[in-house]
């Protein structure tokens, strides 16, 4: 028989707890070492499938793990481009972190080819924008996206659009109003905040029947604020390696930064969502927005029934219209805003153009839709300024079925393309000497490429609000002349930057 001490019994339950806790240890740091094995051989195979389905198409070398990212800084990227469409004009791979890789391209010829195909937007490019724009048009695919199109095509239907020249007039009278104020302190103006101000002034109004200047408003500063916070953020997670993973972004300070900025674009997204209901409620506003030929575009979503016959909810109203009012909004300025550049640094053609204006305008009348067809001058510096600094840089799909472009080079299912639009406008054999503002280029009758300038993309999946930018016409008024700030050259990035007069496309 043998005997032990409570003492005795006690140490060998407390090796053996160690024992089984050390043990469970080894299982699990063999499971995590088999999953890491794992998933580096589905990697290194990705890699190996990438290498063979891009063998025809030569880049710059780059490193195993952090692409081509390792060489070139975020600012760098335009500059990167412009060197690579002039040693490959019609596509080239771009590796990315992780042995990732997407084919850029800078061709007409290969745009022509996919804007024509319906491949679904590439989910690694477009997922990061979800918690703020939601899956609205922007982001929908297939079938979803179709009835989602059909719906709100007639919001930008060409009887529409009449009216909103006279609004988008009003929103920049107020803008010009305030200039003339802030000019008296003679300093230079910053001008993309105003700009901003004014075109979310606009779309309030055309799209969301917003009554009053939201431009003198002090809520709609710290809108504008996130936005453009937002913007930053999304783009700079994109390139982030630590920061692909949800659960991992959430817990830094710039996935709280981007958690709390989405919060105060929603806000304010849902604050109009009321109004425009609260209005609609009102006796007989309903029956009058009904008997519009054309209704404008909440009312088409506050109208809308889902296919079950239920009214659609707020959230479902914030998701379809969020791009239209935050991410438009701001797509809109920076066009504006680079016009305005490009015409205050090319003087003889903001003279010319302000010439044409006011010969049509004569001092003080109000632009209307019948004179925007009768500024040929002006509108070809607009089309030759979003050449030279298209709004949006490029736009992603993934090949839902293989591909071949006419030169006979193709890429398989399942690859991501970057349809360089900046590349594409900045390409020598497309443009000959890119980099110089000539808007001749755009003259009556001169011939181009039906895909060599796409600032508002092309296909069924364009720009559903393209017509706008016949509309940035009224910006464009005789009150000033514009200079540009020495001190300040803004520099284009693919990101809003603010602190060096960097501006995003
Ligand atoms: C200078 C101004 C603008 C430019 C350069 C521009 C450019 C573009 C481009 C390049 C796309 C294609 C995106 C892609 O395929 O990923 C697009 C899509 C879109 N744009 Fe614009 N945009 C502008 C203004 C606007 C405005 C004012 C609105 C609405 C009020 C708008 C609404 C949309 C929508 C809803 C889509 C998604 C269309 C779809 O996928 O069916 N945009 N825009």
């Amino acid at each position: 028989m043998v005997c032990s001490s409570p003492r005795a019994r006690q140490n060998t339950n407390a090796s053996r707890l160690l024992g089984s806790v050390s043990g469970i240890l080894q299982v699990t740091s063999l499971l995590i070492l088999l999953l890491l094995l794992i998933k580096a051989a589905q990697l290194y195979l990705h890699r190996q499938w990438l290498l063979k389905a891009l063998q025809q198409f030569p880049c710059p070398p780059s490193h195993w793990f952090f692409g081509h990212f390792q060489k070139f800084q975020q600012d760098q990227e335009l500059q990167r481009i412009r060197k690579w469409v002039e040693m490959f004009p019609s596509a080239c791979p771009l590796w990315l972190w992780g042995g990732k890789a997407r084919v850029q391209l800078h061709d007409p010829d290969y745009m022509k080819v996919i804007l024509g195909r319906s491949d679904p937007k590439s989910h690694g490019s477009y997922r990061f924008l979800a918690p703020w724009i939601g899956y609205g048009l922007l982001l929908l695919n297939g079938q979803t996206w179709f009835q989602h199109r059909r719906m709100l095509t007639p919001a930008f239907h060409y009887d529409i659009l009449k009216a909103y020249v006279a609004l988008m007039a009003d929103s920049v009278r107020v803008m010009l109003d305030k200039w003339e104020k802030l000019l008296g302190q003679d300093s230079p103006l910053e001008v993309f905040q105003h700009v901003s101000l004014m075109t979310l002034d606009t779309i309030m109004k055309c799209a969301f029947s917003h009554q009053g200047s939201i431009q003198v408003d002090r809520d709609s500063q710290s809108y504008i604020q996130a936005i453009s916070d937002l913007n930053n953020l999304v783009f700079s997670r994109v390139r982030n390696v630590f920061h692909q993973n949800d659960t991992i972004y959430s817990l830094t300070s710039t996935g709280r930064w981007t958690h709390r900025a989405c919060q105060l674009a929603h806000q304010h997204t849902d604050q109009v969502i009321q109004l425009r209901k609260a209005q609609l409620q009102k006796e007989g506003e309903l029956e009058k927005v009904k008997r519009k030929k054309h209704l404008d575009f909440l009312d088409i979503l506050l109208l809308a029934k889902m296919e079950n016959g239920n009214i659609l909810s707020d959230k479902d109203l914030r998701v379809k219209w969020t791009h239209s009012c935050s991410r438009a909004d701001t797509t809109a300025a920076s066009g504006i805003s680079w016009i305005l550049y490009a015409l205050a640094t090319h003087p003889k053609h903001q003279e010319r153009c302000r010439e044409e204006i006011h010969g049509l305008l004569g001092d003080g009348a109000s632009i209307t839709w019948n004179h925007l067809d009768q500024m040929p001058y002006t509108t070809m510096c607009i089309k030759e300024a979003l050449r030279l600094y298209p709004p949006v840089p490029g736009i992603s799909r993934e090949l839902s079925t293989p591909v071949t472009f006419p030169d006979g080079r193709s890429l398989p299912k399942g690859i991501a393309v970057m349809l360089s639009i900046y590349g594409l406008h900045h390409n020598p054999k497309v443009w000959p000497n890119p980099e110089v503002f000539d808007p001749s280029r755009f003259a009556p009758g001169s011939a181009q490429h039906s895909h060599a300038f796409l600032p508002f993309s092309g296909g069924s999946r364009n720009c559903i609000g393209k017509q706008c930018h016949e509309q940035l016409g009224p910006t464009l008024t005789p009150r000033f002349e514009l200079l540009p700030d020495p001190t300040r050259i803004p520099i284009p990035t693919t990101c809003l930057k603010k602190s060096n007069g960097s501006r995003r496309f």
